[in-house]
């Protein structure tokens, strides 16, 4: 239904969850101009989520791929894959990729995420050293997480922690080390991280916390990291997740306006009026908290993919929601809704039980939720959340009573 040879031509630098959200929004949205999309990665573009769980545990039946690979020749989406794009030029109006094509374009979108922050400390190592991004690296974990292999997580935030789970699912022997005094500090409360640090305790994990590494050696057969506590550990494998650099490179050296992410209006446009951001690359401005924002979520990256497609194709972009990621760990469901930062959180039910609802509370009114095995709350606390809403304590703290019944 798409003609090849229509007038304009939308490149979409990246070909992840933001960028192949984006390609098959702006058919939603009836362009039939061109769409190109480029990926550096080989594959169809896929999920990332499942990397650290399902991929590891179940590795023959797990399919995360976004769209079935008929989709992009069926909605006339021009992939390049196992490119790498190396010069976003703004004046010509053209990219040109590693093998020195140029591929020219009306409107570009930057969907080029993030990548693994490095630790020459523990690459110096050079081998049974591990990172989690990629579905490459999930295929060179699995043989890795086996019954009795002891493993070394450095960093206990969202990747660290979930890796945890699956290793210890897999039978193999968990250590931890987090440099700050706690777990998942960039975006969970301290009660879900003190919850969470017991759960996987309770599963044989051992968290160092507040430890810095002073060295990584190889030893007789395994790799040895000393502690600035003093410690030693021993292990067979070191697995990192400290966190992720964004791929802001091109944006920067194009010229656009940078700061830590690209920074783009509410309409997703940077601050080159062809060129649109979204995704973990983007920081975006927010009119309501007058500051830009930045998320790394797999929300984030559809969501702000749908308005910037939108924003390309017709010049309006879809409005803003409530940020919320989700994360699996030792076989519960934590779901994560605005704010990490509350003056107060109430329990709804009991932490005994593992399945509850905390709700966030500054100044009266709702700012933030997380919910243990309780997903049914999520809709019911994010709407509460959009609308800064105040509502009794006591029927708040009612788990008895649906949540539902407090949204209008
Ligand atoms: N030693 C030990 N811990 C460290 C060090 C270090 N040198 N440097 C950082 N850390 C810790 C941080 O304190 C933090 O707790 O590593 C953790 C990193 O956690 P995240 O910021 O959640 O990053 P990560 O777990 O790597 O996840 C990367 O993947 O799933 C997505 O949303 C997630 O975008 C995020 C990305």
């Amino acid at each position: 239904p798409y003609s090849a040879d229509a007038s304009e031509v939308f490149v979409i630098i990246g070909a992840g969850q933001t960028g192949a959200t984006a390609a098959a929004e702006m058919r939603q949205q009836g362009f039939s101009g061109r769409i190109i999309l480029i990926g550096e990665e080989p594959h169809l573009p896929y999920e990332r989520p499942p990397l650290s769980k399902d991929v590891l545990l179940q590795p023959a039946n797990t399919r995360c791929q976004i769209y079935p690979d008929t989709f992009y020749s069926d909605n006339a989406i021009e992939l390049r894959l196992g490119h790498r794009v190396t010069d976003l030029n703004l004046t010509l109006r053209q990219v040109v990729l590693a093998n020195g094509e140029v591929t020219p374009f009306d409107k570009l979108l930057l969907a080029t995420g993030s990548r693994v922050r490095r630790y020459p400390l523990l690459d110096r190592l050079e081998r049974d050293v591990y990172t989690l991004r990629t579905l490459d690296d999930a295929e060179a974990l699995k043989p890795v997480l086996q019954p009795g292999k002891r493993i070394l997580i450095v960093g206990g935030g969202v990747i660290g922690l979930e890796l945890a789970s699956s290793a210890v699912d897999l039978g193999a022997q968990v250590q931890v080390i987090e440099q700050a005094p706690r777990l998942m500090g960039r975006g969970a409360p301290l009660v879900v991280a003190d919850y969470l640090q017991e759960s996987h305790r309770q599963r044989g994990v051992h968290f160092h916390l507040g430890a810095g590494l002073i060295s990584a050696e190889r030893g007789d057969g395994e790799i040895v990291l000393t502690l600035d506590n003093g410690m030693c550990l021993s292990g067979d494998a070191v697995i990192y997740g400290i966190g992720v650099e964004l791929n802001t490179e091109l944006a920067s050296a194009a010229g656009l306006a940078v700061d830590k992410g690209v920074l783009i209006n509410e309409h997703c446009r940077t601050s080159h009026p062809s060129i649109y951001a979204a995704g973990d690359v983007a920081s975006q401005w927010n009119p309501a908290l007058e500051q830009y924002v930045r998320l790394e979520t797999w929300e984030n990256a559809k969501n702000q993919a749908i308005a910037a497609a939108q924003s390309m194709v017709s010049g309006v972009a879809r409005s803003f929601e409530v940020p919320w990621f989700w994360s699996d760990q030792c076989g519960m469901n934590i779901q994560l809704a605005g704010s990490s930062v509350a003056q107060e959180w109430l329990v709804r039910g009991q932490l005994s039980d593992s399945r509850f609802t905390l709700i966030g509370m500054t100044d009266g009114r709702v700012v933030g939720a997380v919910t243990v095995n309780n997903g049914r709350d999520m809709r019911s606390v994010k709407t509460l959340i959009a609308s800064q809403a105040s509502p009794d304590r006591a029927l708040l703290l009612d788990s008895t009573k649906d949540l539902r019944r407090l949204v209008c």
